[in-house]
């Protein structure tokens, strides 16, 4: 039997091409090997999307990304995390499991509180929904990027906490760090980010992502000089849309006769031509929404059966029922 694997990815921004490569290219392999569920965490969204069209909006956007990028929702359960509200159930107990110390440490709620921004009670009770949405589908498998890993061992540690105090019922999942979430090059040369302004759109027009690329910010060197490809900033994109050449390019690097000019025309060539039936099929889903949200219902009638087969064991467990 499969394995099962589930992901979030969360609608609370404008999809990017660093998203694509990092977290995005990849769920469409992970089809084949893992029974897959991949959900919309929109209730985490609300912890700092405070605007309800904007939240509507950008949950649609991620579910068109997710079939546009070419996922079959037919063999992966596609979701919206609010449309099993037994997740909030589980959180509820969990919450009454986990010591408040432990979430103290969180990084990501030290971080916010570091840094001044909102720190709402949901915030601060992120990583114990994120367990819920994990161990409620009996998950194996977590892919996230490295900022997440500290919240997959939570939820291990609750899945054993729960386990020890009132049986084994809960799976211990285990965590895939996404490497290259971290470190894909923005315009500028800085982590790419929507909140560094450095960004190329996974569904921007192709005018708009050749005069981006073309703004890729360089050194002066010359067309004739030689260069650094590991210094540069077009190079680093074209590590990851231009493979078949690179080697060709790498080399006119080093011994000169590649200008930046050169460089980026030819990476703007092949990030649109990586990105073009993407970004087709996301404009069809634009027309067709209620194809996409027809989608999103019928994963989570799938999803909530099993959500559902888990709560009543648990609520059986702590003595909820009688
Ligand atoms: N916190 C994750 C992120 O910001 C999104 C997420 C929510 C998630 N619940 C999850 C990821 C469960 C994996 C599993 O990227």
């Amino acid at each position: 039997m499969k394995k099962r694997l589930i992901t979030g990815f969360k609608p609370t921004g404008d999809i990017h091409i660093g998203n694509y490569l990092g977290v995005l290219k990849s769920l469409k392999d992970y089809e084949k090997d893992y029974e897959t569920f991949i959900f919309i965490p929109d209730y985490h969204a609300l912890t700092s999307v405070k605007d309800a069209d904007k939240l509507a909006h950008l949950t649609m956007e991620v579910a068109k990304t997710l079939l546009a990028i070419g996922l079959d929702s037919k063999k992966t359960i596609i979701f919206k995390q609010s449309d099993v509200p037994e997740v909030c159930e589980l959180t509820w107990i969990f919450n009454c499991l986990m010591q408040m110390p432990a979430l103290e440490r969180a990084h990501a709620y030290k971080d916010a509180v570091a840094k001044n921004k909102d720190v709402n009670v949901g915030l601060f009770d992120y990583p114990v929904l994120m367990a819920s949405d994990i161990l409620i589908y009996n998950s194996n498998i977590v892919p996230v990027g490295k900022d997440q890993k500290q919240h997959v061992e939570i939820a291990r540690d609750i899945a054993q906490k729960f386990n020890n105090q009132y049986g084994e019922i809960f799976i211990l999942p285990q965590e895939i760090i996404q490497e290259e979430v971290e470190t894909i090059t923005g315009l500028d040369g800085q982590k790419m980010s929507k909140s560094y302004n450095n960004v190329i759109g996974l569904f921007d027009s192709e005018e708009v992502t050749t005069k981006k690329v073309m703004s890729i910010v360089t050194d002066s060197l010359r067309p004739e000089d030689k260069k650094d490809p590991k210094k540069c900033n077009i190079f680093a994109l074209h590590k990851h849309f231009s493979k078949d050449s690179l080697l060709k390019i790498e080399k006119k690097y080093q011994e000169g006769g590649m200008g930046y000019k050169e460089s980026k025309e030819i990476l703007a060539e092949n990030i649109n031509k990586e990105l073009r039936e993407i970004r087709e099929k996301k404009k069809e889903l634009d027309k067709n929404e209620k194809y996409v949200k027809k989608v999103l219902k019928s994963g989570a009638k799938k999803a909530r059966k099993v959500a559902t087969v888990k709560i009543e064991e648990v609520r059986k467990r702590v003595g909820l029922t009688n």
